[in-house]
């Protein structure tokens, strides 16, 4: 496995390739990120696999966690070789963004500030403009991305489909640990005590599912029930919210749907979402 930090090697090397299968992370990988190396590995089993390692500052409101972010590339090098990845592109600040970013790309608000996006204004302007960037630099015929970040899978599936890039963008299943817990980099910043209790809010997603398949239809009470039980025991819950699968959209009985949740226990922001049907 080749490790590369600056874009000019990274296109030399790839130069003629013409399947690439990329993941895109902000390191710290874990499990889940290495599931979603090995999709791609299987998706492109003569072409190259590349997963690359930025924390894009971007994507962070100024009181967010960029700077305690773990950086941890000389494991994560040691993980992706094992996982069957080909090229780790891990370029600093300075070539990614040379020059103040000021060409960005703004998702449709239906999108934008719903959501994840309400609750973090200026994120996903942040992921698509840094995604639509690597993308143009690896230069990928395939890019898979974990359906942990629901949201953010959809937003850029829209980005690639209205933008008419060839890359076909596919969605990794969430992993989870044996109790239930979806890996998370944010995870690391959990205490033992607060792991346990972190498990709750998959439990309370499961709850609100288990409310709707009884026949409940009033969405709005039934998502405020499922925040008082995270309030209960200590959590802030931003949102907890069943939406249709299909576009985020309120959802109408019959159709797909997905449950999904944010919330922060102590300083740490956790996400976790069950697709239904
Ligand atoms: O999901 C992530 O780790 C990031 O949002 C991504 C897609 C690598 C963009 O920085």
């Amino acid at each position: 496995m080749q490790l590369i930090h600056e874009i000019p090697g990274l296109r030399q090397t790839l130069a003629g390739q013409t399947e690439i299968a990329f993941v895109p992370t902000m390191g710290n990988l874990h499990e889940g990120h290495l599931a979603l190396v090995r999709q791609a590995r299987l998706a492109a089993p003569q072409g190259q696999v590349v997963a690359s390692i930025f924390v894009n500052r971007l994507q962070f409101a100024p009181h967010e966690d960029f700077d305690r972010y773990p950086r941890t590339l000389k494991h994560d090098c040691e993980l992706l070789a094992a996982a069957g990845c080909d090229i780790v592109f891990a370029p600093d600040e300075r070539e990614i963004y040379p020059e103040l970013q000021t060409y960005k790309v703004h998702p449709p608000v239906d999108l934008d500030q719903i959501l994840e996006g309400h609750f973090r204004p200026g994120f996903f302007v942040g992921v698509c403009t840094v995604v639509l960037k690597l993308f143009n630099i690896v230069q990928p015929s395939i890019a898979v991305f974990g359906k942990k970040d629901y949201q953010q899978l959809m937003v850029v599936r829209q980005m690639v489909s209205q933008l008419a890039l060839p890359i076909k963008i596919l969605g990794g299943e969430t992993v989870r640990s044996g109790e239930g817990l979806a890996l998370s980099s944010r995870n690391a910043y959990l205490s033992d005590e607060q792991r346990v209790e972190a498990l709750r809010l998959s439990q309370a997603l499961k709850a609100l599912i288990a409310g709707w398949q009884a026949g409940g239809r009033d969405i709005a009470a039934l998502e405020a029930w499922a925040m008082a039980q995270l309030r209960e025991h200590g959590w802030e819950p931003d949102y907890i919210a069943l939406r249709r699968q299909h576009d985020l959209g309120s959802p109408e009985p019959g159709q797909a749907l997905v449950a999904l949740a944010a919330a922060r226990l102590g300083s740490t922001r956790l996400i976790d979402n069950f697709e239904v049907g």
